[in-house]
């Protein structure tokens, strides 16, 4: 078969939203650029589909009030948003097994028991005000604070089981999708200062606010429209070779000369590729301290969304249930209900030892724990398995290992040679989130930009 070798000002390596953005800027900045992209699609972890006739956000769909980059990429793109359904009350399942419902922020729990979660609250919440996101290791406590995992942390705050589960929950099955042993009080509240509070985080009406019209997928895909023919689907980079000079991307059909390089992927993926010369030392190891997380996002859709009936408005909490959390995720304008539920870290372990029938029977009764017997009868369900997916490996990003943020943290974006990282998992604002892989994008082309012009 035919190879072609091509070159251009700079080659960007993963079409997910950071790459994207990366080589829009750069072109708009009048440099030439070529994308490859590993997949048949571009997107990354940004992906809508329709299966079994239902319309599916597989990845990413939120926008929250922060995000500010994701906000006006959205914007730019004409691309219309609208409000995650939201009457009604919630729901909470307790230790007994006990479906509650509530209003507001605070699961319905025993009065010691909110009082604890409200103080550790406000104390988190003063203690994210001081960490800036884009450099969490600069805080002077950063050393002790990333060398305790988040549970050790919460359980010397409080012996309350519950109270630990529901304030650990926020960061950990929630969001960095780990089990809360395995990262650090620090990690954690970066990902809460990303967000710009831990209040913030858990505010299911901030986190989860507005979805786009058709899918967020919409993102990338029209960004790469305007990119036309310098976007290369089904091409893996599995070399690049690097000096002083430029670079050279070699995917399997093709090849491009450049004079610098966004490598655009999910950090976990870097060693996919053959560095020629070989990284440096410090990327070496720091590269192994990070992981992905891991979390099944499960889509329920049925005839009419029958909770609503009751009242209910879909939203859902349970640190004791296989589903921790799920919400009403119908889409514009459809007469179909659908419910998302997540299913996070030891317990997407655990329903993947199970047969596809055995997981979807212990899933949808989780849900049913919520919403009652109806849930158990969706007309199409659907479990995104993004562990499966050999281009992303886990979701919903990549974080370090306890003990690695403070370690290895401020090196994670630096450029080596004519190479930049971008990605939605080194981001400070918007960390783990398309708002922070937009973000990143923009500064691996700012920076490229700055040295082209000196
Ligand atoms: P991303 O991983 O998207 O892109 C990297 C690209 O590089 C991919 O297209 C990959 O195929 C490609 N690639 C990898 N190796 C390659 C190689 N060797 N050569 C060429 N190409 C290669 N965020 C949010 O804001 N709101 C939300 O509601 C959610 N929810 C959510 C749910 C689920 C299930 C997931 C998985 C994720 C989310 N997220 C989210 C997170 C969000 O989707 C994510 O942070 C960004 O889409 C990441 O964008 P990036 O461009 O940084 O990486």
């Amino acid at each position: 078969t035919d190879f072609t070798e091509t070159t251009r000002d700079v080659v960007v390596i993963g079409a997910g939203a950071a790459g994207l953005t990366a080589a829009n800027e750069l072109r708009k900045a009048g440099l030439s650029v070529a994308v490859l992209e590993a997949r048949d699609r571009v997107g990354g972890r940004l992906w809508t589909d329709v299966i079994d006739g239902a319309m599916l956000e597989i990845g990413g769909q939120w926008v929250s009030p922060d995000q500010d980059a994701l906000k006006e990429t959205i914007a730019e793109l004409g691309l219309e948003t609208y409000s995650r359904y939201r009457e009604g009350d919630s729901v909470y399942v307790g230790p007994s097994g006990e479906m509650s419902r509530f209003t507001g922020e605070m699961f319905p729990v025993a009065p010691e028991t909110e009082a604890v979660i409200d103080e550790l609250t406000q104390r988190l919440d003063a203690m994210v005000a001081e960490i800036d996101p884009d450099q969490p290791w600069a805080h002077p406590n950063a050393a002790e604070w990333d060398t305790i995992s988040w549970d050790a942390w919460l359980r010397q705050q409080t012996d309350d089981d519950e109270a630990v589960r529901n304030l650990a929950f926020a960061t950990g099955s929630a969001m960095l999708t780990k089990p809360t042993h395995t990262f650090s009080l620090l990690q954690s509240l970066l990902m809460a200062a990303s967000a710009g509070s831990y209040s913030n985080l858990v505010d299911a009406d901030f986190i989860l606010d507005k979805r786009v019209v058709g899918g967020l997928q919409q993102v990338p895909v029209l960004l790469a429209e305007r990119l036309g023919d310098d976007v290369f689907l089904g091409q893996p980079v599995r070399t690049l070779e690097w000096s002083d000079a430029g670079v050279r991307a070699v995917a399997d059909g093709m090849s491009v000369r450049a004079r610098a390089a966004v490598v655009a992927l999910a950090p976990v993926l870097y060693n996919r590729i053959s560095f020629v010369p070989a990284l440096p030392r410090r990327q070496h190891q720091m590269h192994q301290h990070i992981s992905m997380g891991f979390v099944i996002k499960v889509h329920a859709v049925y005839d009419r969304p029958f909770w609503r009936e009751q009242g209910l408005s879909g939203t859902a909490f349970s640190p004791y249930e296989v589903c921790h959390e799920a919400y009403d995720n119908t889409n514009h304008g459809d007469e179909r209900g659908t419910l998302v539920g997540f299913v996070s870290d030891q317990q997407a372990d655990d329903v993947f030892t199970l047969s596809a029938e055995e997981r979807k029977t212990r899933i949808l009764e989780s849900l049913s724990h919520y919403y009652g017997p109806e849930a158990l009868d969706p007309v199409v369900y659907y479990e995104s398995d993004w562990g499966s997916e050999e281009w992303t490996r886990g979701a919903y990003a990549a974080s370090f290992d306890l003990g690695g943020l403070h370690r290895y943290g401020a090196d994670l974006r630096s450029p080596v040679g004519p190479i930049r990282f971008a990605c939605s998992d080194m981001a400070g604002a918007g960390y783990q989130h398309v708002d922070g892989a937009i973000r990143m994008g923009r500064l691996a082309a700012a920076d490229i930009l700055a040295q082209v012009r000196s």
